[in-house]
């Protein structure tokens, strides 16, 4: 497929490199796809930064036919252009499509198209410590029809964000709200797809917490409401005994890049790590005995979480003093130090722009 490159006439202004928040700056160019029964994806493209022009019947509006990925590039010191891992990121993005009836894309295709994105985008992206340029490539439902049924035929999109440091003040602990009342995902639902209605499916639980003071949900599993599974749009581990310990991918948890490359990480420096279910019952156990010494989320946007305070029911518990664990720190630090280039790629998880 031949990728064709239309350029912007007028370049927008650049933000301030060390005053960036998150999402809600654009680059000035994007990526297109589209795809149709007859030609499958075709017309590759990139273009100027615009609007999507729909049809009120467009078929994402109503039914939520959507998949999306999320990683990020990174600027090293030396000037080199990393990306972290992108060909998983491609690769979930194939299983999400599968899950949402989308019809598959080829990978190798989207890792060239999006290096080449990157290369017209360079400029953008920052250079401040610990910023990057976040990638959104999202697919569509395109058909104008009501009535339910997949789509025959899509758009799909790259778009670039620079984004601002996850800690500007510092990695801090965040406290966490555990909840019987609501759930995010179901057994044979749509939990492991990156699919806009998971997030919909969090939005008032998470709005609930933040009016208890709280940051994130921790969600349980949908069936018994008994399970740990996610932490806000994070996975989840447990320091316990020292072991590492994370809820087994069951179909209702997202297959984190960041949780795959702790495990990965763990198992290279010979630490304990299981995957398998805890019960939150598991959890308020070892707190009292103890024995549970550190929790942290894990993803692209923070890559760990240290979490410092859990309430559940009536119980609150403080975790590590609130403090953050020796192992939410060493993860941090090595995975960070790879992806900008501060400590050698010896998992081979960078791929070089
Ligand atoms: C629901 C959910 N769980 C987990 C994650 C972590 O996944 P990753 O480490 O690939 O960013 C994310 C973020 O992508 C997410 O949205």
């Amino acid at each position: 497929m031949h990728l064709t490159i239309t350029k912007a006439e007028k370049l927008k202004p650049q933000p301030d490199d060390s005053k960036l928040g998150f999402g809600s700056i654009f680059t000035d160019h994007m990526f297109n796809m589209d795809y149709n029964p007859e030609k499958g994806w075709h017309n590759p493209r990139i273009e100027p930064y615009a609007p999507i022009e729909m049809d009120p019947a467009t078929m994402v509006l109503h039914y939520g036919q959507a998949i999306f990925e999320g990683l990020k590039a990174f600027r090293t010191e030396s000037g080199d252009i990393y990306l972290f891992r992108p060909r998983d990121n491609f690769k979930r993005l194939n299983r999400s499509a599968h899950a949402l009836c989308i019809p598959e894309l080829d990978e190798d295709f989207l890792l060239d198209a999006l290096k080449q994105l990157l290369v017209m985008e360079k400029n953008w992206i920052p250079k401040a410590p610990e910023t990057s340029l976040y990638i959104r490539p999202t697919v569509i439902a395109m058909d104008p029809f009501l009535g339910v049924r997949a789509s025959h035929t899509y758009r799909f999109f790259i778009i670039l964000s620079p984004v601002g440091a996850y800690y500007p003040e510092g990695f801090n602990p965040v406290k966490i709200w555990v909840t019987k009342k609501h759930v995010r995902a179901v057994r044979g639902g749509l939990g492991e797809a990156k699919t806009p209605g998971n997030y919909a499916a969090s939005l008032y639980a998470g709005e609930e917490a933040h009016k208890h003071g709280y940051t994130q949900v921790l969600w349980l599993d949908g069936v018994y409401q008994q399970y740990v599974e996610e932490v806000g749009s994070m996975n989840i581990f447990f320091v316990i005994d020292d072991e590492l310990v994370t809820p087994m991918l069951n179909g209702s948890i997202l297959p984190g890049i960041t949780r795959d490359s702790v495990i990965a990480l763990a198992k290279m420096w010979d630490l304990k790590v299981t995957e398998r279910e805890i019960s939150i019952d598991e959890v308020i156990d070892t707190h009292s005995s103890g024995k549970l010494q550190e929790i942290f989320g894990s993803g692209t946007a923070a890559v760990i979480s240290p979490v410092g305070e859990l309430k559940y029911g009536d119980r609150v518990i403080t975790i590590n003093d609130g403090r953050v664990g020796p192992m939410a720190n060493k993860f941090f630090k090595v995975i960070t130090d790879i992806q900008y280039g501060r400590a050698e790629d010896t998992m081979g998880w960078i791929e070089l722009v």
